[in-house]
């Protein structure tokens, strides 16, 4: 099999980690990753959002090499995703959604059987190494079995770092793990990044998408949005407005009436009014500011809003745009 890397699609654009075009994945009569072309610029963490089964661990399983696409072509590190599947194996971390390590073995048991596994040379010093950099050492001797789940995710990241590879590929890697454990996961994805890794990071956690540096939202297979947390958000066209208030909770349901209103949301005292209608949903909110004990501000939409608006938008290609404004009233 050749070791010689594709040519670069655009010679002058950016360096891609990952660049695929039109893959297609059908389990049985399922079509469940529809055409798909994503691109990934090395060094960056891209974020890959999507609800449950939308077919983000099968994308990743096919950008890696791991899993044959039915059609489609494309490159993970310059090599090709199709024929060169050995070759990207061997460059790339990949942290499966579920703890696969041995529960039964210590922390540094596990690391020395992965390092045997991918033949990392100097065994010893590279299972040093990533006990000191992930902060492990102190626990090495402890059975992973025993681990709370944010050190387990801390001895996953540092068993696919092993054999230095270029690309991460982590599936939901903080799934369950509580916010501190989850913010000290990502400041070592930022360093990592900082030290010229590529990372793909699946997640269901909005802070999480927001410490992205681009993003992509995949639904029923297909790609819906790519960009950056502000292209996202600038791409799903939405309106906001807080209401503020001692009685504004008791304000949901009329809110939710008013011409141009898609979406009412609590957060306290305060209710996030979102809609596609700039100017239909700034008419209803000043009919509300009328009303002396309210206090109502145009805001900026957040990714929060632009991914609930994503997951409304039917898969097939409508925009959440098209979608009457009555559908959103009901909600
Ligand atoms: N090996 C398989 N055989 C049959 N169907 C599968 C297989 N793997 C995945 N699927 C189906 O493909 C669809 C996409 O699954 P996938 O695991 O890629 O989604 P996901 O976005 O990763 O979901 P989650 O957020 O729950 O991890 C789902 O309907 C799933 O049931
Ligand atoms: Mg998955």
């Amino acid at each position: 099999m050749s070791e010689t890397r594709v040519p670069d699609a655009d010679p002058g654009g950016p360096a891609l980690a990952i660049d695929v075009v039109g893959l297609d994945k059908h389990f049985g009569d399922k079509h469940v990753v529809v055409d798909l072309s994503l691109q990934v610029r090395e060094g960056e963490i891209f974020g890959f959002l999507g609800p449950n089964g939308s077919g983000k661990t099968t994308s990743i399983r096919m950008m890696c090499g791991l899993l044959r696409p039915d059609s489609g072509s494309g490159t993970c590190l310059g090599y090709d995703v199709i024929h060169q599947t050995e070759q990207i194996k061997r460059r790339v971390g990949y942290m499966t959604q579920r703890f696969s390590l041995w529960e039964d073995l210590t922390i540094a048991e596990n690391l020395d059987f992965v390092a045997r596994m991918y033949e990392v040379p100097r065994r010893r010093e590279a299972v040093a190494r990533a006990l000191r950099a992930l902060g492990l050492a102190d626990r090495s001797a402890q059975l992973a079995g025993a681990l709370s789940g944010g050190w387990k995710q801390r001895l996953a990241l540092a068993a696919c770092l092993l054999h230095q590879p270029r690309l991460l590929l982590l599936d939901e890697p903080t799934a369950g793990v509580d916010p501190k454990a989850r913010r000290d996961f990502w400041d070592e994805i930022h360093r990592l990044a900082a030290g010229g890794i590529s990372v793909l990071v699946s997640t269901h956690y909005m802070d999480e998408a927001e410490r992205c540096h681009r993003l992509a939202y995949i639904a029923e297979g297909r790609l819906l949005a790519q960009g950056t947390a502000d292209e996202v958000i600038a791409g799903q066209h939405i309106a906001a407005w807080s209401v503020a208030g001692r009685d504004a909770p008791d304000e949901v349901a009329r809110l939710r009436a008013l011409p141009g209103v898609v979406r009412v949301t609590s957060f306290g005292n305060t209710l996030h009014v979102t809609g596609h209608d700039a100017a239909l949903l700034e008419q209803s909110m000043q009919s509300v500011a009328l009303r002396e004990h309210l206090h109502v501000q145009r805001i900026e939409p957040t990714l929060e809003d632009a991914f609930i608006s994503l997951m409304d938008a039917p898969a097939a290609g409508r925009t959440p745009r098209a979608r009457p404004v009555a559908d959103g009233a009901s909600r």
